[in-house]
C-alpha cells in the first residue's frame, strides 16, 4: 500500500470498534485479552508453558519450556511427546466424532462431507499405507496435489506416524516439484492424476513423472490418487494408486509419539537468492501456535463453519486449513478450483450453500471480485458470514471497505491478519471481540508476540508514523526452527542484522500514535505476486537459462489487482530483439512457467542492449523498479557506466 493511502485513513480517522453483539459472544473480549497480555509480559516462558499444557494433549508432558542455549536455533517443550495428528482427530472422537469436519466441494461442483470419525479413519488407513510402503518417522514425503481432503489425509498420515511433509503447491512447475524433492531427499511422492482449475485439467502426474524421469534418486514410491479419471501411465515397480493402497488397510493406527522438537513439515518458500529454502517447523510449538491463534484471531465457536480458501501448497493451507481449525475442532470448507468458475459467484455461492460463518482469503482475490461490481455478492445470501479475514499482503483501503460494507454488510469484524512462512501462525492481528481496527493496518500483536520496529542500529522506533524494520523480539513457539539443511542461511537470512537478538522478518513497518502497525511491504529481493512470494533472483535465474537470454533484471510493478507485478529487463545472446517480439516474449514466459510455475511468468518482458551498472557492475535495480513504473528518475545517474541504456529501458 502506497503512503497516500496510509495517510488518507489516518487523516479520516476511521476506527471501526466491534459491534457490541460480537463482543458480547467472543470467545476473548477486551479484559481476557489483556490479561493474556499481561500474563505474557510478566513471564514469557511460564506463559507459553501454561498455553502448551492446557492447548495441548501430550503423551509426555515437557518440564522445559525454553531451551535457549543454541540461540537462536531455540527449542521448546523439549523434553515433551506428543502426535500431531492425535490432537487435531483423535481428541474430538468422543465428543464430537459426528461434527462434520471437512466439507468438500468440487470444481464441478460435486460435494463430499467427512465427519471427524471418517477423517481420523481415513488418516489411519492411509498412515498404514504409508507405513506398508516403508516410511518411517523422520521420512521426508512430499505432497503435490490439488486442494482437496486426500491433500489433508496425506499430511495429517504424514504426521501420525512422524514422517516429515513437504507440500509442493500443485501450480508448480515439474522443474520446482523436482528441485523440492532432491533438496529434501523424499523417500515418497503423492500426487493425483490430476486436478481441476479454471475447468481445465492440471496435469499433475505428467509433471510428477517429468520431476522423477530428471532426477530424484531419493524416491522410491509415488502413490497416485485418482481424482480426474482421465488415463495416466503408471509406473511398474514404483507407482501405486491411492485407492489401491489403502482399501485392505486397517482404520486405526498407533500413532508415533515424536518429541516436541520433531520436525512436522517443511514449506519451501522463496528468498532473496535463486534457491527456494525449506522452512522447517517443529511438532508442538508449530501446532500451539496455529491452534491457539485460530482460537484468538478467529474466534471459533462450536457452530462455525470456517473458509480459508488457501491453498495447502502455502503456509496458510498449513496452518488455516490442515491444522489449526481441525486441533480446535472446527468444521472446515475445501473447494478445489478456481474464484470465478463457472462465473463470477462461485466464492459467495459456496458461502450460501454451505453457511460459512467464517471468511478467510487474500487481498488479490478480493481486488480481483470487486472489480466485477457488488451485484454480484448482493445476489447471494451471505448472512451466515460473521467474521472476515485477509491474509498475504497489504490490503488497501478501498479494497477493505468493501469487503467490510458489500461482504460483510457493516456487520462482521475484518481481521486483517500478519504473518509468514517462517513464523507459522498469525503474530500481528486484530482479536475480533476486542480490537477496534483501522482500514489497511494489521493493529497489533497478539499476546506472547514481541514485534517492534527497530532502525538500522537494531534501537526500537518510537515516532509514530516513522518506518524501520519490523523484528520479534523475543522467541514465540511456532517459529522456524531453521531452513532444511542449510542452519548458515537460517542464522545468515533472519538473525544475523542485528547480532542474532531479534527475528528480522524482512518487512519494512511504522506504528502509528495509537501503535497500530502498518506493513509496508519486503525490504529484500521478493516480490508478493498475488499474496504470494516469489525471488527476483528465482525468475533472473529462470530467464538466463533460457538459450537465447545473456542476462536478466527482474523488479516489482505495482498492479491494481495482483499487488505487484513481475518485470523482467532481458538482454539476449546477439542482436537485441526489434520489431514484433509479442512471439518471443511469450515463449519466454513460457519458459519461465516451466521453470518455475504459472505464478513466477512476468507481466513484461523489455528488452535492452545491456542493463544499467554502475562502474562496479552492479545492476542499479532502483533504476529499474523506477522505470519499469515510469516514475521520474530522481536518483543519480552518472555512476552508470552506460547512462545511455536509460532511454532504451524506457521503451524508447
Ligand atoms: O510481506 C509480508 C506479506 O507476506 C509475506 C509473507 O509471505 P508468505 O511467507 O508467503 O506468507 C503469506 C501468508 C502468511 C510477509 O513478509 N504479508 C503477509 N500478510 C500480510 C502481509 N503484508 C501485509 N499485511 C498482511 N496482513
Amino acid at each position: 500500500m502506497s503512503n497516500k493511502n496510509i495517510e488518507s485513513v489516518l487523516q479520516e480517522g476511521r476506527l471501526f470498534p466491534p459491534a457490541d453483539s460480537f463482543k458480547a459472544a467472543a470467545g476473548l473480549d477486551a479484559a481476557k485479552l489483556a490479561a493474556l497480555h499481561a500474563a505474557a509480559e510478566h513471564d514469557p516462558t511460564g506463559f507459553w508453558g501454561d498455553q502448551a499444557r492446557e492447548a495441548l494433549t501430550w503423551h509426555t508432558p515437557f518440564t522445559d519450556v525454553l531451551d535457549e542455549s543454541e540461540a537462536p536455533n531455540y527449542r521448546w517443550f523439549g523434553d515433551g511427546k506428543l502426535n500431531v495428528s492425535v490432537n487435531c482427530l483423535d481428541v474430538h472422537l468422543a465428543e464430537r466424532g459426528d461434527n462434520t469436519a471437512l466439507v468438500f466441494e468440487s470444481e464441478p461442483g460435486a460435494v463430499r462431507r467427512l465427519t471427524y470419525r471418517e477423517l481420523h479413519a481415513e488418516v489411519c488407513r492411509f498412515a498404514n499405507g504409508l507405513r506398508a510402503l516403508g516410511v518411517e518417522q523422520g521420512d521426508r514425503v512430499v505432497i503435490y496435489m490439488p486442494l482437496m481432503p486426500e491433500a489433508i489425509i496425506a499430511m495429517q498420515a504424514c504426521a501420525r506416524i512422524g514422517a516429515i511433509h513437504s507440500v509442493v503447491f500443485g501450480g508448480f512447475s515439474a522443474l520446482s516439484l523436482r528441485d523440492r524433492i532432491e533438496d529434501a531427499g523424499a523417500r515418497v511422492l503423492i500426487t493425483a492424476d490430476g486436478g481441476m482449475r479454471g475447468g481445465n485439467v492440471i496435469e499433475l502426474k505428467t509433471a510428477a513423472d517429468k520431476a522423477l524421469s530428471e532426477g530424484c534418486a531419493s524416491i522410491e514410491s509415488l502413490i497416485v490418487l485418482r481424482h480426474t479419471g482421465h488415463d495416466v501411465p503408471m509406473v511398474a515397480g514404483r507407482d501405486v494408486w491411492w485407492q489401491d493402497l489403502v482399501h485392505d488397510k486397517p482404520a486405526t493406527c498407533e500413532p508415533a509419539w515424536v518429541d516436541a522438537e520433531h520436525p512436522l513439515f517443511l514449506l519451501y518458500t522463496s528468498g532473496s537468492t535463486g534457491k527456494p529454502k525449506g522452512i522447517q517447523h517443529s511438532s508442538a510449538g508449530y501446532l500451539l501456535g496455529a491452534k491457539l491463534s485460530t482460537q484468538w484471531v478467529f474466534d471459533l465457536q462450536p457452530d462455525d463453519v470456517f473458509w480459508c480458501t488457501a491453498d495447502v501448497g502455502w503456509i496458510t493451507g498449513h496452518s488455516y486449513v490442515a491444522y489449526g481449525p481441525l486441533a480446535n475442532g472446527a468444521t472446515v470448507v475445501l473447494y478445489e478450483g478456481g474464484p470465478t468458475w463457472p462465473d463470477a459467484g462461485r466464492f459467495w455461492r459456496i458461502i450460501e450453500d454451505h453457511k460459512v460463518s467464517i471468511f478467510y482469503t487474500a487481498p488479490t482475490a478480493l481486488r480481483a471480485l470487486m472489480k466485477l461490481g457488488d451485484d454480484i455478492p448482493n445476489s447471494y445470501d451471505l448472512s451466515s458470514l460473521r467474521l472476515l479475514g485477509s491474509v498475504g499482503e497489504p490490503i488497501n483501503p478501498e479494497a477493505w471497505m468493501w469487503y467490510r460494507t458489500v461482504i460483510g454488510k457493516d456487520r462482521c469484524p475484518i481481521v486483517d491478519t500478519w504473518w509468514q512462512t517462517e513464523t507459522g501462525a498469525i503474530l500481528i492481528s486484530p482479536v475480533p471481540g476486542a480490537t477496534a481496527t483501522k482500514p489497511g493496518s494489521c493493529t497489533q500483536p497478539l499476546p506472547g508476540i514481541d514485534a517492534a520496529i527497530v532502525d538500522d542500529e537494531g534501537n526500537a522506533v518510537t515516532k509514530p508514523d516513522a518506518g524501520g524494520y519490523l523484528v520479534v523480539r523475543r522467541p514465540w513457539p511456532s517459529m522456524l526452527r531453521t531452513i532444511w539443511n542449510d542452519n548458515d542461511r537460517y542464522i545468515d537470512t533472519y538473525w544475523h542484522r542485528f547480532q542474532n537478538r531479534y527475528y528480522v522478518a524482512g518487512d519494512s513497518a511504522h506504528r502509528d500514535a495509537d501503535g497500530y502497525f502498518w506493513i509496508m511491504g519486503r525490504i529484500d529481493d521478493v516480490l508478493n505476486v498475488s499474496g504470494h512470494r516469489l525471488g527476483t533472483m528465482e525468475v533472473e535465474s529462470a530467464l538466463v537459462a533460457h538459450h537465447r537470454v545473456a542476462e536478466a533484471a527482474v523488479v516489482g510493478k505495482p498492479h491494481p489487482v495482483k499487488g505487484e507485478a513481475v518485470f523482467a529487463y532481458v538482454v539476449c545472446r546477439g542482436e537485441r530483439p526489434m520489431g514484433d517480439t509479442r512471439a518471443f516474449v511469450e515463449e519466454l514466459r513460457q519458459w519461465v512457467g516451466e521453470q518455475i510455475g504459472a505464478i513466477a511468468k512476468p507481466d513484461e518482458i523489455r528488452f535492452a542492449d545491456n542493463l544499467p551498472k554502475t562502474r562496479s557492475g552492479k545492476i542499479m535495480r532502483r533504476l529499474l523498479r523506477a522505470i519499469a513504473r515510469d516514475e521520474e528518475i530522481t536518483q543519480d545517474i552518472s555512476t552508470l557506466e552506460n547512462p545511455q541504456i536509460v532511454d532504451q529501458l524506457r521503451g524508447k
